[in-house]
């Protein structure tokens, strides 16, 4: 499988489908059409262009409610639940944060957020979505194996580097990916020092990407989308 970090909390995941996490691009456009989209939660940076790509989109039932009336083919489901679509599972883990879709000036609550655990391809990835540090994150360890976690860093609107220094070990995953710092200047946070940090005192690898760039998950080899 391959893994792209398109920045902020969007992941691009290629294997014998095209799965597109939290579909908002800071800088920039989409590399690849989608097969399916999941949405963690409502929240803009999120949920990002998910309107305009119309595609089979895996998010929790208030979000689904909500894209279905915008003629998106929605997946409903909830917490704790588990779907395949198109052979690639969807498990829903829970996330301490909120949730509020913004709909042309209005907003209405949109459900709870969530994570996700994926599997394709024999490989799975835990994208833990916007979320504070909870110990059931080795539930997550526990029942799923994620091979790699997709973890905020942030801070302020999520667990910061010191939270997610501990959610990396419940999670067990031997790679980890920051996420969801570095957008805006109220969520810069030193990621080379967060990798020092968890290499110095743990066997895991931290993956700090950048925008665009990729990883391979199996096989050891990185490289960078064209610009
Ligand atoms: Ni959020
Ligand atoms: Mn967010």
């Amino acid at each position: 499988m391959r893994l792209t970090w398109l920045g902020h909390a969007c992941f691009c995941l290629e294997g014998s489908r095209i799965v597109l996490i939290d579909p908002f691009i800071p800088g920039g456009s989409l590399p690849v059409e989608p097969d399916i989209v999941a949405v963690t939660h409502a929240h803009a940076d999120h949920l990002g262009m998910t309107l305009h790509l119309k595609k089979k989109t895996v998010a929790i039932n208030e979000i689904a409610k909500y894209l279905a009336s915008k003629g998106i083919p929605a997946e409903p489901m909830n917490i704790g639940g588990s779907i395949t679509v198109d052979g690639v599972k969807f498990t829903m883990t829970p996330a301490l944060h909120s949730s509020w879709v913004e709909d042309e000036g209005m907003g209405f609550y949109g459900g709870t957020a969530a994570g996700f655990v994926i599997t394709m391809d024999d490989t799975t990835v835990y994208h833990a979505g916007d979320t504070a540090l909870f110990s059931d994150m080795q539930i997550i360890r526990d029942l799923y194996r994620p091979d790699v976690a997709l973890i905020p860093i942030g801070g302020r609107y999520t667990m910061g580097p010191e939270e997610a220094m501990v959610a990396a070990r419940y999670i067990g995953a031997q790679i980890v990916i920051p996420m969801h710092y570095g957008t805006f200047p109220a969520i810069e946070q030193d990621v080379q020092k967060f990798k020092q940090t968890i290499e110095r005192t743990t066997s895991i690898q931290v993956r700090a990407l950048s925008p665009g760039e990729w990883i391979d998950i199996g096989p050891e080899t990185s490289g960078k989308r064209g610009a």
